[in-house]
């Protein structure tokens, strides 16, 4: 796979050069350029950004520097052999960057970001390129960083560990939380090593037994401890056959039961308590 980011801030993306994503890189698994916005200003200022047209607060990133680089950008990657770019806009405004997301992004062989600071970049950048490529405008949460680089990185380390070889075993993230087509997507429980006995501390006894069945079991009933108190909404939207019998029994200590509406509503589960999440 191949990646391009062009940003004002090449620093910024020196964590692509360490870890999992650094030894991608190393066994050529990954294709990383990064590269200065600046390069592609003709100005005394280098100058990026101008007054929003209708006023308003802040900077928008101007037009031409984007697009030369775009299409430098493009011209280069085209003639070392790649093909089929995609455009990642990181935007608070995008489409929230998820698991799914990252596994159809993975699966691409080539993905060009543009990490914009300020207000954003002119409208007629994405709308432009959006004729050629695919575009994903994605927003990595609901708040706001200073610029697109974190978000850059959040997705490039999450689209690089589901590349073909670059975790050690394929099995690694059939399981993850959020795993698409997973029945029910719970979060994963706590987990523990050696030492079996830290400051008074032990490890639950089940996971030192060797049964199996019984190890999956205390699994499976921590993770829908821990979803039905991080993200109940996980909970609520999951379809009743994705749990067995004694899910549902967990899910009512934990006072959660089917809700009746759940058909209509696409939530199908509720509290006991009455309480609205
Ligand atoms: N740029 C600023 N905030 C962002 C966010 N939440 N996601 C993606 N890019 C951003």
């Amino acid at each position: 796979m191949r990646l391009d980011v062009v940003t004002i801030f090449p620093e910024y993306l020196e964590p692509l050069n360490v870890s999992l994503v650094g030894k991608a890189r190393a066994r050529g698994q990954l294709h990383v350029h990064v590269h200065d916005l600046r390069a592609w200003t003709y100005d005394r200022h280098n100058t990026v950004d101008d007054t929003p047209y209708g006023g308003g607060p802040g900077m928008v990133m101007k037009t031409e520097p984007w697009g030369d680089a775009l299409d430098s950008v493009l011209a280069d990657g085209y003639e070392a052999g790649s093909r089929e770019p995609a455009l990642i806009v990181p935007t608070p405004s995008g489409r929230p960057f998820t698991q799914e997301l990252a596994v159809h992004l993975s699966e691409r062989p080539w993905l060009l970001f543009t990490p914009a600071r300020y207000e954003g970049i002119d409208r007629r950048v994405v709308d432009e390129y959006a004729t050629r490529m695919p575009v994903y405008e994605v927003s990595i949460g609901d708040y706001v960083l200073a610029g697109g680089e974190a978000a850059v990185l959040v997705v490039t380390e999450a689209v690089a560990r589901l590349l073909p070889g670059v975790l050690g075993n394929a099995e690694s993230h059939r399981d993850d939380s959020f795993a698409p087509g997973a029945m029910a997507n719970l979060l994963e429980g706590p987990v523990h090593t050696k030492p079996p006995l830290w400051r008074g501390r032990g490890v639950p006894d089940v996971l030192l037994s060797g049964h199996h069945g019984k190890i999956a079991r205390w699994r499976r009933d921590e993770a829908l401890r821990r979803t039905t108190a991080h993200r109940p909404d996980l909970i609520e939207r999951c379809d009743p056959k994705a749990f067995d019998k004694k899910d549902r029994e967990m899910l009512s200590i934990l006072g959660w039961e089917p809700d009746p509406d759940g058909e209509r509503y696409g939530r199908f589960w509720r509290r006991t308590d009455g309480v609205e999440e």
